[in-house]
């Protein structure tokens, strides 16, 4: 019988042989996940020996990998912004560049008490599982046009204790909002922006295995972030935020979209951790004269 550290050793070999990124991490993750131990118990273990179940379970996980299937589904979570996240095929696996996102929220609404955020597109919940977390004043909306993603968000929520301060909507965008009496202080969204036409060049992890509904725009990158950039001055309240997140190079766009109209103002970017602009803000600026004092949270 093979001890963990000839199990790890062997799966290492495999995943480098086939060129993939990180394979001892990735090795060590699956085996893991293989044997149920945490890193510690791990370590202490490797003069062990892998049980025969664990062993056919391991070689499992390194086919799937193999195969293109990303670690994150494979295991079946993530860490987003220090939490433990569910993940699978129904959402999109949160990106280390979305905590830009979720941290200029919470930047930008440090002066807010009780702050209304709406989460557009949640997928997993990342962004509102993390604001709710973080900000435990705060009440958030979130929905998504997929109702399966819907399911692993509330289970995120459920997960992390902030169920009750999350409202789940199913619908296209702003829709499931407008109408519904909310005065946001922020509409935090990571929309889908891959243009249709580059669809086809991204790596094979994405294409085959995410939701294509959470990674390809309707016709070209920007037209979510299009979409609202319209809507969102319906449901905001007058000084309330939109903060969207972009990909690379797409924030010069995004900043003329915003420049273009006369109510949003302090347009602003932030970067990520390789420089690139990654999310855009812009505070609402003006409103109807009853907008901000109807009290409909
Ligand atoms: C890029 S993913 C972001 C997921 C999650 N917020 C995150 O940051 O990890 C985009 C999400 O928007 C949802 N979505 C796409 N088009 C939508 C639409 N028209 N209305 C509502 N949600 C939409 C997708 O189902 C997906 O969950």
């Amino acid at each position: 019988m093979r001890t963990v550290a000839e199990a790890w050793q062997a799966g290492r070999e495999h995943l480098t042989a086939l060129g993939i990124e990180e394979a001892a991490v990735t090795a060590e993750v699956l085996l893991r996940h293989a044997l149920d131990l945490n890193r510690t118990q791990f370590h202490i273990a490797v003069n062990q020996p892998v049980p025969d179940g664990a062993w056919a379970r391991y070689l499992g996980y390194i086919g799937e990998r193999a195969r293109g299937r990303p670690l994150a589904y494979i295991v079946g979570h993530r860490e987003f912004m220090g939490l433990d996240l569910l993940v699978d095929e129904r959402v999109l696996i949160p990106r280390p560049e979305t905590e830009v996102l979720v941290e200029t929220v919470l930047e930008l609404l440090r002066g807010t008490t009780s702050p209304v955020v709406a989460d557009i597109g949640t997928g997993s919940g990342a962004i509102a599982v993390s604001v709710a977390v973080l900000r435990p004043d705060a009440r958030v909306v979130a929905t998504d046009l997929s109702c399966e993603a819907l399911e692993v968000a509330r289970a995120n929520a459920t997960r992390h204790g902030v169920a009750e301060r999350i409202i789940f909507l199913a619908g296209d965008l702003l829709d499931p909002v407008v109408g519904g009496g909310w005065r946001l202080d922020a509409v935090a969204c990571n929309p889908p922006y891959v243009a249709a036409e580059a669809a086809a060049g991204l790596p094979r992890e994405i294409r085959e295995f995410e939701p294509k509904l959470a990674v390809v725009a309707p016709g070209y990158g920007e037209s979510v972030h299009a979409r609202l950039v319209d809507a969102a001055p319906g449901v905001l309240r007058p000084g309330g935020w939109l903060v969207l997140e972009v990909a690379a190079g797409q924030a010069p766009r995004v900043v003329e979209l915003l420049n273009k109209r006369a109510d949003y103002e302090a347009v602003q970017t932030r970067r990520d951790g390789l420089g690139w602009e990654r999310v855009v803000a812009a505070r609402w600026a003006t409103g109807d004269c009853c907008a901000g004092i109807d009290g409909g949270r």
